[in-house]
C-alpha cells in the first residue's frame, strides 16, 4: 500500500515539520527551524533540499529527476546500499542497491530549540531478501541544522556475518563546476572509474574538475572542501565511519545519455559521496550495528 501524508499526521507541527503529498503520489516531508529549511522524500529517505538560512541551497536537484515508486531521485542525497554500482556478478540487479528505491518508515522525529532530527527506518523484506538474502534493520537520521548531519546505521538483526557497500551520494550545488575545486584528498589512493579502473594517486594540488570525473577515493577518513567561487565560503564535508570518498561529474556525453538529468545541468553540480565500498566494504558480525556520519554545510 502507497504511503500517504495523513499517515504521518501525528509527527505534524504546521510551519516546522510538514508531511505533503506530491502530484506523483510520494510523500514528502518540509522541515523549518530558525537555522535551516529542507525537504525530505520517504521514498529512498531522500534528501532533496537544504538551505541553510542566509545561504544558497547546498544541493542540487535535477530538474529532469524522475520522482516515481521504483526509481531513484536524481539529486539530493541518494542512500546507496547494500552494494555500490553494478552488483558483482548480478548482472540484473539494480545500480547502487535497493535502499534508494525503497519507501521508507519514520522511527521517530525529535524535535529541540534549534535542530529537528528525523530516523527513517528500512526494514529486510520480502523484497529485499529476494535481493540480498540478509535481515537487517537500516536507519538513516538526518538532523536539519545550521549544517545537515546524515547518519546512516546498519544493524545486522540476522544470524550471520554480511558484508555491504554504502554511500551517502551527495550532489552539491554549484556555480559552475569547471570553476571549483575539491581539497582534502591530497595523496590519496583512487581507482579511475573513467580509465578502466587503474589505481592511481592523487597529488597534491587541489582536485579541478575538467573532464568526466568518476573517482573512488580508498582508506581516507578526511574532511574535504569544496571551494566554489559563486559562494562566500567553501562548502565543508566532514564525516566518520567512512573509508572512501567517491567524486563524480557525468560532463557532456554521459550527462546527454541520462533520462533524467538535463543535458546541461553537469556544470551545475559535484557529487563528493561518503561511503565505504570497494576494499573498503563494511563487514557487519550478528547483532552488530555500524554508523557512518557525514555532516555538510
Ligand atoms: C557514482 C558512480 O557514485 O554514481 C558512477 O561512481 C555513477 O559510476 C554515478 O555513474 C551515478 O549513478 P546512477 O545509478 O545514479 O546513475
Amino acid at each position: 500500500m502507497s504511503q500517504t501524508a495523513d499517515s504521518f499526521s501525528r509527527w505534524q507541527i504546521p510551519g516546522r515539520i510538514e508531511f505533503h503529498d506530491t502530484p506523483d503520489m510520494l510523500v514528502r516531508l518540509e522541515i523549518q527551524t530558525a537555522r535551516a529549511q529542507a525537504a525530505i522524500y520517504l521514498h529512498g529517505a531522500h534528501v532533496t533540499h537544504f538551505q541553510p538560512v542566509d545561504s544558497a541551497p547546498i544541493l542540487f536537484l535535477s530538474e529532469s529527476s524522475a520522482f516515481a515508486p521504483g526509481k531513484a531521485i536524481r539529486g539530493g542525497v541518494p542512500v546507496i546500499f547494500p552494494w555500490f554500482g553494478p552488483r558483482a556478478g548480478h548482472s540484473c540487479a539494480p545500480m547502487h542497491g535497493f535502499a534508494r528505491t525503497s519507501e521508507w518508515d519514520i522511527e521517530s522525529i525529535a524535535d529541540a530549540d534549534e535542530t529537528v532530527t528525523v530516523t527513517l527506518r528500512l526494514n529486510a523484506s520480502g523484497v529485499t531478501s529476494a535481493q540480498w538474502p540478509h535481515d537487517f534493520i537500516l536507519r538513516h537520521r538526518m538532523t536539519i541544522g545550521a549544517k545537515l548531519t546524515m547518519e546512516l546505521e546498519v544493524e545486522n538483526t540476522g544470524t550471520e556475518s554480511f558484508e555491504f557497500e554504502e554511500a551517502l551520494h551527495t550532489y552539491f550545488a554549484v556555480g559552475d563546476v569547471r570553476e571549483v575545486s575539491v581539497t582534502g584528498l591530497a595523496d590519496v589512493d583512487f581507482i579511475d572509474k573513467t580509465d578502466a579502473f587503474t589505481r592511481k594517486t592523487q597529488s597534491s594540488d587541489p582536485i579541478r574538475i575538467t573532464a568526466e570525473t568518476d573517482r573512488v577515493y580508498l582508506n581516507t577518513d578526511s574532511t574535504c572542501e569544496l571551494h566554489d567561487p559563486s559562494r562566500p565560503t567553501p562548502i565543508v564535508v566532514e564525516k566518520s565511519g567512512s573509508h572512501t570518498t567517491v567524486v563524480w561529474n557525468p560532463w557532456i556525453e554521459k550527462a546527454k545519455a541520462m533520462t533524467d538529468f538535463a543535458d546541461d545541468e553537469w556544470p551545475k553540480m559535484l557529487c563528493i559521496e561518503t561511503a565505504n565500498t570497494g576494499q573498503n566494504a563494511i563487514t557487519l558480525a550478528s547483532g552488530e550495528t555500524h554508523i557512518m556520519r557525514a555532516t555538510v554545510g
